[in-house]
């Protein structure tokens, strides 16, 4: 009757068992101040233009003369196309307003991309890895069995992405069909320059694979020569689906938009996949609401981009603020260069979740052990640069200060 996939699940999803363990915390020692960098939710509001735009689309939708009903299921064309413009083709990327499909956010479409994919096919997946990608391809039954003592499941494979690969992975000795790379990553926060990224993309091509790109990061990239979206390498579009979020660059965590790119030319068994996407949206989506997709255009206005820049900038000087505390305090600190992400080693080879109950216990500060993303995130420890400043600085105080 149910399906028994979900059973095979460990625990809950990461971050929901992090916030049960902090409420249980904040409920027993209720006079303590918390200070949470664990889970990547932003802090600044919504910029000024965004806002406006809101209010007005808004207003649009209290008059007969204005008012929506349902969006299009693909998205408004005024946002695919600003998107196309802004986001790919001034970059030299060609893509096409119709490749574009609007959706409520990132982590839908990235738990949800694989359904169009066959049950039999092999995932590879970066390790350490936001948990999404792996636990909806549990629950469409494509895993395999659990062994609880690796943390692995028998038939994903497995990138390890340690300081020892400087958090690149190698390609992988079994062949996938589909592969997943978030880049700038999550959770590791480090990146790479764009001739491996072409080097993954030749390798896709070769093996006939596809890649998931996430690009959610994207609007933290500081450094040249890395590339902003995967159709930046060549031949690209025969292999690569790129998935895109306003939560992290334009403060959209609680308002929910992003989308997913599928350029024409990628099919598998003749078929086209954008099709398949088109298919799937249409059925299971009623599309973006139209306030929403109105704030995510005046996102790329001018003054939104203004401002949305002074806002990554902000998140951006927190990451700087932590790298080089703990790094003076002694640890050894990955990421926070080109993304807002950084990833410690824990010290006293204290295991993840050591780490962060002694965190939570004695300094009152929460961040996410880096064993949820993967076995090869165990004795590492993710903390986030979207708190507030001044919170940045109190976790950062507390972290030195407390004997762990
Ligand atoms: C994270 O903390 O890894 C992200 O905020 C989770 C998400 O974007 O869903």
């Amino acid at each position: 009757m149910i399906n028994t996939n979900y059973q095979k699940l460990p625990g809950s999803y990461l971050f929901s068992t992090i916030a049960k363990k902090v409420k249980e915390y904040q409920e027993k020692h209720p006079e303590k101040e918390i200070v949470r960098l664990g889970i990547g939710d932003v802090t600044q509001p919504i910029a000024p233009t965004i806002l406006t735009a809101m209010h007005h689309a808004v207003d649009e939708m209290g008059k007969a003369e204005t008012f929506r009903g349902y969006a299009p299921d693909l998205g408004y064309d005024f946002l695919r196309e600003t998107i196309a413009k802004q986001d790919y083709k001034a970059r030299g990327c060609e893509i096409e307003a119709d490749e574009i499909f609007i959706s409520d956010g990132a982590k839908s479409d990235s738990g949800n991309i694989q359904e169009i994919f066959a049950e039999t096919i092999r995932i590879a997946v970066c390790d350490p890895v936001y948990p999404v990608y792996v636990d909806s391809n549990v629950m469409a039954g494509r895993c395999g069995t659990y062994d609880e003592k690796r943390g692995m499941w028998s038939d994903v494979i497995y990138m390890p992405c340690t300081r020892e690969n400087s958090f690149i992975p190698a390609f992988p000795q079994e062949t996938p069909d589909v592969i997943y790379l978030c880049l700038p990553n999550n959770p590791t926060g480090t990146t790479v320059p764009k001739t491996v990224l072409q080097d993954w993309v030749d390798y896709a091509n070769k093996q006939g694979a596809v890649i998931i790109y996430d690009a959610a990061y994207e609007a933290y990239i500081t450094e040249s020569g890395v590339a902003h979206s995967i159709y930046e390498c060549e031949g690209a579009r025969e292999c690569a689906i790129e998935i895109r979020s306003f939560s992290k660059n334009a403060g959209f965590t609680g308002v929910r938009l992003g989308f997913t790119v599928i350029p024409k030319e990628l099919k598998r068994d003749g078929v086209s996949l954008h099709g398949l996407w088109a298919r799937r949206h249409g059925t299971k989506f009623n599309g973006a609401p139209y306030i929403i997709q109105r704030a995510g255009e005046a996102v790329y206005t001018v003054d939104g981009q203004r401002e949305i820049k002074e806002q990554i900038a902000y998140y951006m000087r927190n990451a700087a603020t932590i790298k080089e505390g703990l790094s003076d305090a002694g640890y050894e600190v990955f990421g926070g260069v080109n993304a807002p992400y950084i990833w410690l080693k824990t010290p006293d080879q204290m295991t993840s979740w050591e780490f962060f109950d002694r965190l939570l216990e004695k300094a009152a500060v929460v961040g996410t052990p880096g064993s949820g993303f993967g076995p090869s995130g165990e004795g590492y420890f993710r903390l986030t640069a979207f708190g507030s400043y001044e919170n940045t600085l109190k976790a950062l105080e507390r972290i030195r200060t407390t004997n762990l």
